[in-house]
């Protein structure tokens, strides 16, 4: 099985380091990978003047899934927009087709405490944001800065899904319920916007092949609300790629770490990318401090979505907990005044869990 490593920026090569390193501890279970690394984001820029150089693209075209870690700096934000690091995710997305992005938000028993919610609000939540990838505002055409009638400039963005698009993430969505607790909250703006009313009536309509799910609609802004308020309430919540990024970010916050959150960003074939949810975070990149555990729990997604692993998923997954349940911890994640290990030495403890 080859993987396709894509470290990027800021702490993303320490991080997917530990994460290439549980993989390789596999092999005691008889599963070798064939890992190779490409340079993408702000490093792509860097060697060959392109966020997504072509080998890159070449690279992940022969893998069999992609292990990507972070990109973005401050030494790229004044870039022209066409070579900003964020585009090389953006192109990756678009290239694969990688149009379902599962966000999962779990606590850990163990971490309840670094929740910004009170613990009762948030123990035990486990919820599954869907966030449709590669459609919406996004990528919608026409967009830029013009200058209008009036002479005036103005900028505009294009809100833009085809049925198609929504059936895919619906479907994608009734299916992940089946497998969890058998509920789909659709989030949409439909009070006001045309593309999301009609994002209402398909994922309606694609509700009719899937009696055994319950399904409810929520606007997005009711749904930040709720979030917050009452966040187990939810089981799976489908929405669009503008108001899925920012609920997603919120729903991390909810699990009180950012930094142990994975994700999956899969085509129709179950081909994916697989990356933590957080950034390249500069501030502590190079430090040794960073915690590598939502990559390791991406390579875990990995295994199960992509090489059809569920059992050396599991492990891992399993292993992280022993780790969280031994008190081992990052500084993202420990209490205050608590002892707390570096990246290495979490990548350490993962493999000798493992
Ligand atoms: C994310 C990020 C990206 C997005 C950025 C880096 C382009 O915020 O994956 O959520 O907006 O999709
Ligand atoms: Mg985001």
């Amino acid at each position: 099985m080859k993987i396709a490593v894509l470290p990027g920026d800021g702490i993303g090569p320490e991080i997917t380091e530990q994460a290439v390193r549980v993989l390789k501890a596999l092999a005691s279970d008889g599963l070798h990978f064939e890992m190779e690394q490409a340079a993408v984001g702000g490093a792509g820029f860097d060697a060959s003047g392109d966020p997504l150089p072509e080998a890159t693209v070449r690279l992940a075209e022969q893998a069999d899934g992609i292990l990507f870690g972070a990109v973005g700096g401050p030494k790229y934000d004044t870039l022209p927009r066409a070579q900003r690091p964020e585009q090389g995710l953006l192109r990756l997305r678009k290239h694969f087709d990688l149009f379902a992005n599962l966000r999962p938000a779990i606590v850990y028993e163990e971490l309840a405490h670094a929740s910004s919610l009170k613990n009762e609000l948030v123990a035990g939540l486990d919820l599954l944001i869907l966030r449709e990838l590669t459609g919406d505002i996004y990528f919608g055409q026409p967009r830029g800065v013009r200058t209008n009638q009036a002479g005036e400039r103005e900028g505009f963005d294009t809100m833009r899904y085809t049925e198609s698009e929504i059936r895919r993430i619906a479907h994608a969505a009734f299916q992940a319920a089946r497998k969890r607790s058998r509920r789909v909250c659709s989030v949409d703006k439909a009070n006001v916007l045309e593309t999301t009313q009609f994002w209402r009536d398909v994922v309606t309509d694609v509700h009719k092949e899937y009696t055994d799910i319950e399904l409810s609609h929520m606007y997005v802004d009711n749904a930040a609300m709720q979030l917050v308020r009452n966040p187990k309430q939810f089981d799976v919540i489908v929405t669009g790629n503008m108001f899925g990024d920012i609920l997603s970010d919120e729903a991390s916050m909810l699990t009180g770490s950012i930094g142990m959150l994975p994700s999956a960003s899969l085509n129709a074939k179950n081909f994916g990318m697989y990356e933590p949810i957080h950034g390249s975070a500069p501030d502590i990149a190079g430090k040794g401090v960073a915690n590598p555990l939502a990559t390791i729990l991406s390579a875990a997604m990995l295994l199960r979505y992509s090489l059809n692993q569920e059992q050396a998923a599991q492990r891992v997954e399993a292993a992280v907990r022993k780790v969280l349940a031994q008190g081992l911890r990052t500084a993202d994640i420990a209490e205050a005044g608590k002892r707390t290990i570096g990246t290495k030495e979490m990548g350490d403890a993962v493999i000798a869990a493992l």
